[in-house]
């Protein structure tokens, strides 16, 4: 692989042991993909936050990096943590997980990492420009990066986006090539997609029967940045897309030529179907609603005020909604928060159903409206879920 001279003297140690691992570790994982060089990124989206998820492993991590004080180079934040940072008491979460995770957020923090704890900073003004190189690495945002807004970006793991970070640098093979962005499969979507669950059910079954295979949807008649992100969200869950394309809705649809597809498929009623069926196996009453997977957005929280009215929430189930804190903090959005609160429903920042331990250890039988959060809690099998719109959910839960 071709380095620059810096880039030689960064892995030769010039700026310390750690970034020196850091160049290592980017250049190896070039190696394996048979990069030809290293690229320069504009931004860095971190995972690997909650303590849930990663554990007690990531502070030997941090231990390499803190003896050279290492700063990041680009612009960097960070996935949900594993709770609330105010409220982590109210979810259910236990002091000695907390103290583990403000530690984490801290060091997070000292190297100038931004703690949005958001796996959508698309929603509070940190989205990508065409054509930017980026190493994000929640596979959601990764796929809304290279879908939506036409910028590009491997999925990168918790490591190497951090890697990235703190060296500018990422390799260049995957999806930092033009020609590893060309569609191999046109889906014909037939059935209905008029709800947010409905393209979340859309990405769920692309991704489970095509893996990685990038596809391009014929167009939608709406295709919203919350409904890009449900289906981004689900497609790279059940399979790993990190890129699709919309005729006539994103960027780099336009220069595709369907034509020259060879691969087309349908996706009909009955499709969609079976993947609500799937995700439909609460035998006894819910105990929670789950919604936030990704984070809503002011969009989402004027719906589900909308859906719920003046009414309250039945007694037997508690609602959990999971933004974002500075999508919490706008104006507009505050109120909606104040208005749902009195009717029974919570609004929980920085976290989410899926790296939050507060949702295991307490329900059993959740109600949401997001795929990738259906197929990531019933993974260990001992969560049900049913899959419904939010329309749906909101109504069974009012009194
Ligand atoms: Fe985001 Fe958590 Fe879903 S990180 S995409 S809300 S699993």
């Amino acid at each position: 692989m071709y380095l620059t001279k810096n880039q030689e003297r960064l892995l030769a140690g010039e700026k310390g042991n750690a970034i020196a691992k850091m160049m290592n570790l980017i250049i190896k994982i070039g190696v394996v993909n048979n990069a030809d060089k290293l690229i320069q990124i504009k931004s860095a989206q971190i995972a690997g936050v909650s303590y849930h998820t990663v554990g007690d492993a990531i502070f030997s991590f941090f231990d390499l990096l803190s003896s050279d004080k290492v700063k990041v180079k680009v612009p960097s934040w960070l996935n949900p943590a594993g709770m609330d940072r105010l409220r982590w008491k109210e979810m259910g979460v236990r002091t000695i997980f907390a103290e583990k995770q403000f530690e984490i957020l801290k060091h997070y923090e000292e190297m100038g990492i931004e703690t949005t704890l958001t796996c959508t900073p698309y929603l509070i003004g940190l989205e990508p420009s065409f054509g930017d190189h980026l190493a994000w690495s929640e596979s959601s945002a990764v796929s809304m990066a290279n879908s939506f807004f036409g910028a590009r970006t491997n999925r990168e793991g918790g490591p190497s986006s951090l890697a990235s970070a703190i060296t500018g640098f990422t390799a260049n093979y995957g999806m930092h090539k033009e020609e590893n962005r060309i569609p191999k499969t046109f889906v014909e979507v037939k059935a209905e997609t008029k709800t947010l669950s409905d393209f979340s059910a859309l990405g769920y079954w692309y991704g489970e029967m095509f893996g990685d295979s990038i596809p391009l949807f014929n167009s939608f008649s709406s295709f919203t940045i919350d409904e890009a992100k449900m289906l981004s969200s689900a497609i790279a869950a059940s399979g790993s897309v990190p890129l699709f394309h919309v005729e006539a809705k994103t960027p780099e649809a336009k220069t595709v030529k369907t034509t020259e597809i060879e691969n087309k498929i349908v996706y009909a009623e009955e499709d969609k179907e079976k993947v609500y069926e799937h995700f439909n196996q609460i035998k006894d009453h819910a105990d929670l609603v789950a919604i936030g997977c990704p984070h809503t957005s002011l969009v989402d929280l004027q719906l589900i005020n909308e859906y719920t009215q003046n009414a309250k929430i039945k007694d037997e189930i508690e609602v959990w909604i999971f933004t974002s804190k500075l999508i919490s903090q706008d104006e507009k959005a505050s109120r909606l928060i104040y208005e749902l609160e009195k009717k029974g429903i919570r609004v929980f920042t920085d976290t989410c159903m899926v790296v939050s331990p507060a949702i295991s250890e307490k329900f059993e039988n959740i109600l949401t409206n997001s795929a990738k959060a259906a197929f990531y809690l019933t993974r260990d099998g001992t969560i049900n879920v049913n899959l419904l719109s939010l329309n749906e959910i909101m109504e069974s839960v009012v009194q």
